[in-house]
């Protein structure tokens, strides 16, 4: 049995981009893994923590881990522009093809509370597309890798999602925003619409590793609103390439500059879209 990204190169369209340097990659993974020692280190040692709302917190470590990054890629890639969450995105004169987007830790609620889920998440697009992905969760060794057109893979092994079709046989997984207090009850409302239409339904508080436990086949589907586009700009790849499927809630095209997606194995989306939109229409009517 050839490895799918073999077989998807015999039908796929012959015009389809070539696959990234592999320069890109390899940096990506580097930065990841240096991410998750420095993370490790700041277990061990302690590490101060602030506020950045009534809920959101971020610590020494996040900002240590984005400096690190953006060291890497500005001695690496001068041109290239970064975007990430504690010091923002960079305004280059001219508008680089490539942008990496990066979260220096993804989980840091659990980080500052000792609880192990949480990793970096790395990602770069080039002209818009996302190309490249490297998320590393050092508290497992587990490294997600993905390439645009070359599969998903973990610690090297090549990964698919789950082949579950119904609903009521799926193990679901979703977030939740830092404004949850401000929120209408809809997103709350939800869940529970989907804790009685599915197996079960998770919150670990990562949402790149999510996404990377949708691709891996541990989670059948992920939805989640209000994020950032460094929560998803890895792991959506990630999703795609081990043969998952994305798209905004209300089944429109997957964009990571929108706050909200579903991602699945496939089989499950149209049940998914289907169970959040009778859900809206309800509301609606209410
Ligand atoms: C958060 C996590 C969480 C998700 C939140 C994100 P952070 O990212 O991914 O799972 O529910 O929406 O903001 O703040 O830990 O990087
Ligand atoms: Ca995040
Ligand atoms: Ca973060």
């Amino acid at each position: 049995m050839p490895r799918k990204a073999e077989w998807k190169s015999s039908w796929s369209n012959v015009s389809s981009p070539p696959p990234p340097d592999p320069v890109f990659l390899a940096t990506a993974t580097e930065i990841v893994l240096r991410a998750g020692d420095i993370q490790l280190r700041g277990q061990a040692s302690g590490f101060r923590i602030d506020k950045k709302g009534t809920i959101d917190l971020v610590t020494e470590v996040d900002f240590e881990c984005e400096r690190m990054c953006r060291e890497i890629l500005g001695e690496r890639f001068p041109d290239h522009d970064i975007l990430a969450e504690e010091f923002g995105g960079a305004s280059l004169s001219t508008p680089s093809r490539f942008r990496w987007i990066f979260d220096p830790v993804d989980g840091t609620t659990n980080y500052a509370h000792g609880l192990p889920i949480f990793c970096a998440s790395l990602g770069l697009e080039i002209d818009g597309q996302r190309a490249v992905a490297a998320i590393y969760d050092p508290s497992r060794r587990e490294l997600f890798t993905a390439e645009r057109g070359q599969g998903a893979y973990l610690n090297g092994r090549a990964l698919h999602v789950s082949d579950t079709r119904a609903l009521l046989d799926s193990l679901l997984v979703t977030g939740f925003p830092y404004d949850m207090h401000r929120q209408s009850s809809e997103i709350v409302e939800l869940f529970g619409t989907f804790l009685k239409t599915s197996r079960a339904v998770r919150r670990l508080g990562s949402a790149a590793l999510d996404l990377c436990y949708v691709a891996a086949g541990r989670f059948d589907a992920f939805w989640e609103q209000h994020l950032k586009p460094w929560d998803v700009a890895a792991g959506a790849l990630i999703v795609e390439e081990a043969g998952g499927r994305l798209t905004g809630m209300g089944g429109e095209p997957f964009n990571a500059a929108v706050p909200h997606l579903v991602a699945s194995n496939g089989h499950l989306h149209p049940h998914l879209l289907a169970t959040i939109e009778q859900f809206r229409s309800r509301k609606r009517t209410d």
